[in-house]
C-alpha cells in the first residue's frame, strides 16, 4: 500500500492574524503539489477562524494545535473541540511534547483528549516521541509504544483509522539536531509494528506515522525517502511560505 503523504505544518506560538491569514493564502494559493500530499497547517486559536476562511476550498486542513477535553463549562482558558471546529479546524495536534513537558499533559489527559477530540469528528495527529535521556538509555521503543500504549487505550482500530501519528524525537525539536534518516525509520517501523500488533495489519499498513524535528527544506528529501516515513510534521520551517511549499514538493 503506497499510503498518500501528510504534510503538516505546527506554527505553535507565532503569527498575528494578518500574518496567518496571509502565510495560509501563500501556501493554499500553491497549485504546486507533485506528490499529492495532504497539507495540514495548525495555527494558534486566535488565527483559526481566520485561517480557515482563508484554506476554504483548497487542499489546506487546518488543526488547533490542542484541545481541551471537557464539553464546555467553567474551564478558565480552556478550548473545547466544538470550538475548534465552530473556527473551521478539521484536526487536532493531541500530545506534542511542548504540552507534555511545559503544561503537564500527562498519557491519562491525553487520552481524554483523543476521546473528545474523536466524540467530534476531528481528525486527531497524536505526538510521541522519547528525550535525550531516554534515547541514550536505550528506552526509545519502549516510551513510544508506552506513550501509544497509554495515550490512545481504549479505542478501536475503527474509531483510530484517521489518526495520524507523528514521531517526534524531544532532542531534535527546534535544536537543528535531526535524527538521521535510518534513525526515524527504525522508530517507525517498531511503531508500525507496535500498532500491527494492537489493531491488525490491515490498520498499520494504513496509517500515517510522520516524522518531526528540525524537518528542513534540505533534509526533507532523505526523510521522506524512508518507507515507514509518511510525512512531517514541521515546525520552524513551516513559517515561511517557500520553504513549507518545498517541503511539501519533497523529491
Ligand atoms: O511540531 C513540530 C515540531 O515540534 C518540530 O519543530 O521543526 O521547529 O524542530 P521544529
Amino acid at each position: 500500500t503506497k499510503r498518500i503523504p501528510f504534510i503538516s505544518g505546527n506554527w505553535k506560538m507565532h503569527n498575528t492574524i494578518a500574518e496567518s491569514k496571509a502565510l495560509a493564502k501563500a501556501i493554499a494559493d500553491c497549485k504546486e503539489n507533485k506528490n499529492n500530499a495532504d497539507i495540514m497547517i495548525a495555527p494558534s486559536y486566535t488565527s483559526l477562524a481566520a485561517v480557515a476562511e482563508a484554506v476554504k476550498g483548497s487542499k489546506v486542513a487546518v488543526a488547533a494545535q490542542d484541545v481541551h477535553f471537557e464539553e464546555k463549562g467553567a474551564f478558565t482558558s480552556a478550548v473545547a473541540p466544538s470550538q475548534i471546529k465552530d473556527a473551521g479546524a478539521s484536526h487536532v495536534i493531541i500530545g506534542h511534547s511542548e504540552r507534555r513537558s511545559l503544561f503537564g499533559d500527562t498519557d491519562a489527559i491525553l487520552n481524554k483528549k483523543v476521546a473528545a477530540a474523536l466524540k467530534h469528528g476531528l481528525t486527531v495527529v497524536f505526538c510521541v516521541g522519547e528525550t535525550l535521556a531516554e534515547r541514550e538509555a536505550d528506552k526509545t521503543l519502549g516510551v513510544i509504544e508506552s506513550q501509544l500504549e497509554n495515550g490512545l487505550k481504549g479505542f478501536t482500530a475503527e474509531q483510530l483509522s484517521s489518526m495520524v501519528v507523528a514521531y517526534e524525537p524531544v532532542w531534535a525539536i527546534g535544536t537543528g539536531k535531526t535524527a538521521t534518516p535510518e534513525q526515524a525509520q527504525e522508530v517507525h517501523a517498531s511503531t508500525r509494528k507496535y500498532l500491527s500488533s494492537k489493531y491488525g495489519e490491515d490498520f498499520a499498513s494504513k496509517v500515517r506515522i510522520v516524522y518531526g524535528g528540525s524537518v528542513k527544506t534540505d533534509n526533507v528529501d532523505a526523510i521522506m525517502a524512508q518507507p515507514d516515513v509518511d510525512g512531517a510534521l514541521v515546525g520552524g520551517q513551516s513559517l515561511v511560505a517557500e520553504q513549507f511549499i518545498r517541503i511539501i514538493n519533497f523529491n
